[in-house]
């Protein structure tokens, strides 16, 4: 197993009931961080580029261990384009609905529920005491922040990064490459592209 990312997020995913006693050998891949040691965690052999992944680690699949949506698209790209698979992590107290379909590359973070008939693309993230209720769509590569929730029917783009706390309400669409300020409440479609924040949610950008 290859844990793509090691800060806080990283620490999150490993200390998990659901990972915590995971055998074998195992790694971690960060090519940004300097001065990392060689094992991280007292366990995850460091990997800091894609040859030495490609090297030491060959056949092991991968879990996302990063935030920003374009971050989690990039790595879950390049290695699997390099013959790594992704693979779900999915912590030991989220609920997923038997009638929720979800994609590869996932992070179910603590608490977080994703209910009936949810869609969930590849590479997200929801993050700890988020839900998301019966019948939303989320593209791939959507950030949901912690707390935050993503009411009945809703659709989300690709690549939308929702802020902590923030809500959108049943039925809103909301385009690709969006960015929902924390504690916003969205209660009309958003376009792609744009940035929304405040009660109810107004776009402040572009
Ligand atoms: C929405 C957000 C991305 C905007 O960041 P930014 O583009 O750097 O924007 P700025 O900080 O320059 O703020 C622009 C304006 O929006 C306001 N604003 C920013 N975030 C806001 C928020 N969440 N709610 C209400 N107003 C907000 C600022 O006060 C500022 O107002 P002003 O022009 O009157 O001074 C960011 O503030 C935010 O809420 N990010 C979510 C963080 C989060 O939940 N992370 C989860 C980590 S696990």
């Amino acid at each position: 197993m290859i844990i793509i990312g090691a800060k806080g997020h990283a620490k999150d995913i490993i200390t998990d009931p659901a990972f915590y006693n995971l055998q074998g050998t195992n790694f971690m891949f960060d090519d940004i961080t300097k001065g990392l040691p060689e094992v991280l965690f007292e366990k995850y052999i460091l990997l800091r580029n894609l040859t030495e992944a490609k090297e030491k680690a060959f056949g092991h699949s991968f879990i996302l261990a990063l935030g920003s949506p374009i971050g989690r698209k990039k790595v879950f790209e390049l290695f699997q384009h390099n013959g790594f698979q992704p693979e779900n992590f999915i912590a030991s107290s989220a609920v997923v609905s038997v009638l929720a379909s979800i994609g590869q590359g996932l992070n179910i973070m603590p608490f977080c529920t994703v209910f009936a008939g949810a869609k969930v693309g590849n590479g997200c993230l929801i993050n700890s005491y988020a839900s998301i209720h019966h019948d939303v769509e989320l593209g791939d590569f959507v950030t949901v922040s912690p707390g935050a929730r993503v009411l009945g029917r809703a659709k989300v783009g690709n690549l939308v990064d929702v802020g902590a706390n923030a809500v959108i309400l049943p039925d809103v669409t909301i385009g690709d490459n969006v960015i929902i300020g924390a504690g916003a409440v969205v209660t009309k479609d958003l376009p792609s592209g744009t940035t929304a924040v405040g009660v109810p949610a107004r776009i402040i950008k572009p």
